[in-house]
């Protein structure tokens, strides 16, 4: 079965092939335009994927020495996400599925995340706890099979990436900052500032915008140069009551409900540090954690057409889950869960 897979939720676009579940190809290109803005502008990300997506897909499935008459399916995502940018990148979809007399399957991008770190790996064992971070979700979700997914915390605020990225803003940072301020942070003393962890031993949902509300009021009371001479140690300290509360849930969640395996998925588990405390954090209670490459991190293709592939062998590939979904909680993919 060759899927070839779109990716256009937010300010990637993302094209793969994907043969039985592996990763022929995958070409992801992150739009550029929207650093100058601190942040992602809608209208501009949905006109610069129409602009990308159709060179992108010819060169990536030309890498693959395969051509539009070899795909059986074709796989996009249509939610949630910026509903210009998914629509250019499904409507694409859906006019090639047409043009080609193949089916087209809508792909829940939140889904494709939980599963992204099986991609080109054996199986992770189930249930697993996915930890779910990037600039617009951080949620914890109990995977128990294929469509049967417990969403058991999310952040009543910003998100994760989010957190990152404001703070960034706040030292002059560029957008994204997420990497940027991982790189500094290593050289940065974790205790040189007091910030707090927020929703301390209140369930699993998380809140980071008082930590990014105590960033800015610890910085108003330096002047420029003491914040140039101890950014790495801002950033260190910051960082650490981020993950620091995240880790807390983390620990408390594979206690209570012991899962077979720890798995990280999003931008944000590209981050050195979560990854390091994620590891130590399943080791402690003796099950494998799973980590995605860093470039399956981000939003990508490979994962839409890795999911999109399990759907199709499970019998899951139904046409209903075709229409654009710019908001779409993740639990009504698991009626049996919500109802219960
Ligand atoms: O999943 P993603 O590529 O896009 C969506 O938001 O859906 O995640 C992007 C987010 C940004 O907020 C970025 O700052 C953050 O992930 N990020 C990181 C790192 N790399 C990317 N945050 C912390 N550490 C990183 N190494
Ligand atoms: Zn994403």
């Amino acid at each position: 079965m060759l899927i070839l897979a779109i990716e256009t939720s937010c300010d990637e676009a993302s094209v793969a092939v994907v043969r039985d579940g592996e990763v022929l190809a995958v070409k992801t290109l992150t739009q550029q335009i929207h650093s100058r803005y601190g942040g992602v502008v809608p209208e501009l990300a949905g006109r610069s994927h129409v602009e990308l997506i159709d060179p992108l897909l010819k060169e990536t499935l030309s890498q693959t020495q395969l051509d539009f008459q070899s795909v059986d399916l074709i796989a996009a995502t249509v939610g949630p996400g910026l509903i210009g940018s998914l629509l250019v990148g499904s409507g694409y979809a859906r006019g090639l599925a047409r043009a080609l007399d193949r089916p087209f399957l809508g792909i829940h991008h939140l889904e494709a995340h939980l599963w992204s770190a099986e991609i080109d790996r054996p199986e992770i064992p189930r249930p697993f706890l996915v930890f779910l971070a990037s600039g617009g979700h951080t949620m914890l979700v109990l995977v128990k099979h294929l469509r049967y997914y417990e969403v058991i915390g999310s952040t009543r605020d910003d998100a994760l990436g989010e957190a990152y990225d404001k703070v960034g803003k706040l030292l002059g940072l560029p957008y994204p900052a997420g990497a940027e301020i991982d790189r500094l942070a290593k050289t940065g003393n974790t205790s040189a500032f007091e910030f707090p962890r927020a929703m301390a031993g209140q369930g699993y949902d998380f809140s980071f915008s008082g930590l990014k509300t105590a960033v800015l009021y610890q910085l108003k009371k330096m002047n420029s140069s003491q914040i140039s001479d101890t950014l790495p140690d801002i950033l260190a300290s910051f960082q650490e009551a981020a993950l620091g509360s995240v880790l807390d849930k983390i620990r408390q969640a594979i206690q209570t409900y012991q899962p077979r395996a720890l798995v990280a998925a999003g931008g944000v588990a590209a981050n050195s540090r979560l990854r390091e405390l994620l590891t130590a954090a399943a080791e402690n209670r003796g099950i494998p954690c799973f980590l995605p490459t860093p470039e399956v991190c981000g939003d990508n293709a490979a994962m839409i057409g890795y999911l999109a592939w399990k759907l199709n062998q499970a019998g899951l590939a139904r046409a209903a889950d075709d229409a654009v979904r710019p908001r779409w909680p993740l639990e009504i993919l698991s009626p049996l869960v919500s109802a219960a």
